[in-house]
């Protein structure tokens, strides 16, 4: 614990990630492993959400963004979605008070039409009454994908462009206001566990110049401590966006 404490420090030290996003991947062969049902590993999942968030604010990372359900995740069995459903409906419940008692905004990025009322209704409730808390953004992506997201942005902005709203060439940010992460900062790092060397189709626009940082660890085994090492490779990394590593050093210098 003392280590953990002590490697935190360290990490607060250097620059973070204003925008942390992970892919929460491995929860069903943690499950699995143990000879358990596939819900357990999603319910021992939701301990990992808890902490990797209290980590994640302790630490003053300002956005984080958790892909908690795909759109392709509709087609997993029904018992299995509907077990997912009813875990997001309890980690509402239960997270309610933490949330508000520490300035966190829950905000939720997806198709969430799609959501069962017993998901949408406290989902809705919780974002009106964090909407003010400014500390940290917490967002769930939830019936989430990146494509779909692009192509309702694409629809949007021809249905302006039909009305007049958009002339000329449509600017980046006219197209970024019509995302679903719109206000949100660009993803500075993305996270994702279980071993998985892919996107999933996890905020494909805003990754654009994220750092991934992959790691063999099942999700629910994901805590505190991992993520202090999964930041220090961000930190250990040069971020150069097209540029040369000579004139990123001299604009730092
Ligand atoms: C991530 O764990 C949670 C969701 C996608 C909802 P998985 O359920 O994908 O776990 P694995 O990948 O099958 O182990
Ligand atoms: C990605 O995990 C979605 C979430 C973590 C919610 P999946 O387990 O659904 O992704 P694939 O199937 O391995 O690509
Ligand atoms: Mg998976």
């Amino acid at each position: 614990m003392e280590a953990t404490a002590e490697l935190e420090a360290k990490v607060k030290q250097r620059p973070l990630p204003r925008h942390l996003g992970i892919i929460m991947d491995g929860n069903g062969r943690w499950a699995e492993s143990k000879g358990r049902p596939r819900l357990e590993g999603h319910r021992e999942g939701s301990t990992s959400v808890r902490e990797i968030t209290r980590c994640a604010r302790r630490l003053g990372i300002k956005a984080l963004t958790l892909y908690a359900f795909s759109a392709q995740n509709w087609s997993r069995p029904s018992e299995e979605v509907a077990g997912l459903m009813e875990l997001l409906r309890e980690y509402l419940f239960k997270e309610r008070r933490e949330i508000l008692d520490n300035g966190i905004r829950l905000h939720a990025i997806g198709d969430l039409d799609k959501l069962p009322g017993l998901v949408r209704d406290p989902l809705d409730e919780l974002r009106d009454v964090s909407a003010d808390n400014r500390d940290m953004v917490l967002t769930l992506a939830l019936s989430y994908g990146g494509r779909e997201e692009l192509l309702q942005a694409a629809k949007g902005l021809a249905e302006m462009m039909l009305r007049g709203e958009v002339t000329g060439h449509p600017t980046e940010a006219q197209f970024e206001s019509l995302l679903w992460t719109q206000g949100l900062p660009p993803v500075d790092l993305i996270i994702r566990t279980s071993g998985e060397h892919r996107v999933s189709n996890f905020l494909l626009w805003q990754g654009a110049y994220a750092e991934y940082v992959f790691v063999d660890t099942l999700w629910p085994d994901f805590r505190a401590p991992q993520l202090l090492d999964a930041l220090q490779v961000y930190q250990a990394r040069e971020r150069r966006f097209g540029l040369t590593g000579e004139q990123v050093k001299a604009a730092a210098s």
